[in-house]
């Protein structure tokens, strides 16, 4: 089959298109025929071995994982003797990110038990926006900040794939819902209807005197402290990543932020696919719609990679492979 190869950590010179043996289910595993991928944050940190504390898990001066993929479409092509869940011909889908990744190639085995089955509603590109930005928004609002109705909501970085969603989600509970991304987003956030949104090239969303009952950052480009004085007294801030100085900070100081201020800071530790039969059933009834930025193929991975990498998507990067590359989303 063919698969995206890395050979070593650096930039996209280590990927190569290279044909590879079709991989065999572990007796709890399901071999899927992938159709589509999402291009995501894993793909670069992967690819690069950075931040270099990862490299304890993928591998210290050699990747220990052969192939970046991790967000995944497909349909079941057959399984191991002790995984029974799904049948030959069957749209799933998974985030691969709990140990396997592996996804730009023709065939991947997933364990059962990360397995679901696609929204009915969606083409496979649509369907792997879904799985990893999709949790970490829901993960984040529901799970950790216990979104309420009517709360005010700020989503920094709201012009990728957690912002899209979490917009969404918190639609439902008619929130007031604020989006800060960069200038070059802006129409598209409005297009998104954000009821609100900020160019953080031109002002700063936690010195405008404004305050909201929680915060979703997918960036974390400012201190907690910072963004706490832009949390409503009770309020909540929720970060699923950027700069590790921030991150860790979050976590240093949480009990004391928690006692000084009467204000949350956490990390969400993203659990892969723990909730996604319950976003799976809000993207049927039509309550979230994943946006597409760009379709490409798997001979071009590395352009969809770098597409990713200079930050120039309004939704979601995908790779198509095989049959689906002919599949528009009617
Ligand atoms: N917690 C966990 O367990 C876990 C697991 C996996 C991934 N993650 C993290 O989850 C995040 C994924 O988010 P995503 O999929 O939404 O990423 P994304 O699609 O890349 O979106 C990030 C958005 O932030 C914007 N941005 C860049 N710099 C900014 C700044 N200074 N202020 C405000 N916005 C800025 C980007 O646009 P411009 O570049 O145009 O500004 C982009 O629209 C990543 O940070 C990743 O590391 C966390």
């Amino acid at each position: 089959m063919k698969a995206i190869i890395q050979r070593g950590y650096g930039g996209l010179e280590v990927l190569q298109l290279a044909e590879v043996e079709k991989p065999v289910p572990a007796a709890d595993e399901v071999l899927v025929k992938v159709q589509a991928v999402g291009v995501n944050d894993w793909d670069l940190g992967l690819m690069q071995g950075t931040p270099l504390l990862m490299r304890l898990y993928i591998g210290l001066f050699r990747n220990k994982i052969p192939t970046p993929g991790v967000e995944i479409a497909g349909i079941v092509e057959s399984s191991g003797e002790e995984a029974t869940r799904f049948a030959a011909g069957k749209k799933v889908y998974s985030d691969l990110s709990y140990g396997k990744f592996r996804g730009y190639a023709e065939y991947v085995c997933v364990k059962e038990t990360e397995l679901f089955h696609m929204p009915t509603n969606l083409s496979f590109a649509q369907a792997v926006a879904i799985p990893h930005a999709g949790l970490l928004a829901i993960q984040s609002l529901k799970d950790i900040a216990g979104l309420r109705e009517g709360q005010s909501l700020l989503i920094n970085g709201a012009g990728g794939g957690v912002g899209t969603i979490g917009l969404q989600y918190a639609k439902q509970f008619r929130c007031r819902i604020t989006g800060v991304d960069s200038e070059k987003k802006q129409e598209y956030m409005h297009l998104l209807s954000f009821d609100h949104v900020i160019n953080y090239e031109t002002e700063d969303f936690a010195k405008s005197g404004r305050q909201y009952d929680v915060i979703l950052d997918a960036k974390s480009t400012r201190s907690p402290f910072t963004c706490i004085k832009a949390l409503n007294s009770g309020g909540t801030y929720v970060t699923v990543g950027g700069d590790s100085w921030r991150i860790i900070q979050c976590v240093l100081f949480k009990k004391w932020i928690a006692w000084r201020y009467n204000k949350q800071v956490t990390l969400l530790e993203l659990k892969p696919n723990r909730g996604l039969d319950y976003l799976t059933g809000l993207v049927e009834s039509g309550k979230i719609i994943p946006a597409i930025d760009k379709r490409y193929n798997l001979e071009q991975t590395s352009e969809a990679i770098q597409r990713f990498k200079e930050a120039r998507h309004c939704g979601k990067i995908v790779v198509l492979v095989g049959d689906s590359t002919q599949q528009s989303d009617e």
